[in-house]
């Protein structure tokens, strides 16, 4: 099985790579969608949450994510606690996961998979690339928020010029839906390639 890790700064287009992946049948992991899970009402770490930040922290008797993510954006530490506590987790549910997906290959999607130990299950790495003022000016539109928002959130990823030299492979999505269709549609041939031989 040929393991793929996609990955790409906010908005330069996983969700959009991921889907266009799945047509091919392709098993996607998504580290998103897993922490997700993990913290819904009655899991271990949903309560532990709750007894960190207390019961602030609900609303409607969910996590409140937006607040969270904004506690978590402010104070480091706090990042850091959260982070411990739902890292191994998912790391965890990614490779229970990578052991159940069909061949030929897989894509892992994970936002942070330049910034995380133990990700030693992923043998390639697919970067998702646009300029940095296309990215701004993308995330503007999709989440109807201001330029300086996006960049504060860049600010805490790494730099688009640390994924293009950590990347095997990258998609240049500076382009048309169309463009990158045809790129991932040589790449899915590319991997299926590899696959063969892996
Ligand atoms: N080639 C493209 N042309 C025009 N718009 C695009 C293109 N690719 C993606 N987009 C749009 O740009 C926005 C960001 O894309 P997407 O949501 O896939 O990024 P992402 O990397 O998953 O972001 P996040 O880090 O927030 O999860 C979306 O509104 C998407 O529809
Ligand atoms: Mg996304």
């Amino acid at each position: 099985m040929l393991v793929i890790g996609l990955t790409g700064g906010i908005g330069c287009g996983k969700s959009t790579v991921t889907q266009l992946f799945a047509q091919y049948g392709i098993d996607i992991i998504d580290a998103d969608v897993i922490a997700h899970k993990i913290t819904q009402p009655g899991t271990p770490a949903f309560a532990k949450i709750v007894a960190h930040f207390g019961k602030k922290i609900l609303r409607d008797q969910h996590l409140d994510r937006r607040q969270l993510r904004d506690i978590i954006f402010q104070q480091a530490p706090e990042k850091r606690w959260l982070e411990a506590l739902l890292h191994p987790l998912i790391i965890n549910l990614i490779k229970q996961q990578i052991s159940k997906a069909k061949p030929p290959y897989c894509i892992v999607a994970m936002p942070l998979l330049l910034e995380s130990p133990r990700v030693d299950f992923i043998q390639r790495i697919l970067v998702v690339d646009i300029p940095v003022e296309q990215q701004i000016t993308r995330v503007m539109q999709r989440d109807n928020i201001s330029a300086a928002q996006v960049q504060a959130v860049m600010q805490q990823q790494v730099s688009r010029e640390l994924r293009l030299q950590r990347a095997d492979d990258v998609l240049d999505n500076s382009g048309s839906l169309e463009q990158l269709t045809q790129q991932i549609a040589k790449l899915h041939q590319r991997y299926v390639d590899l696959s063969v031989r892996a």
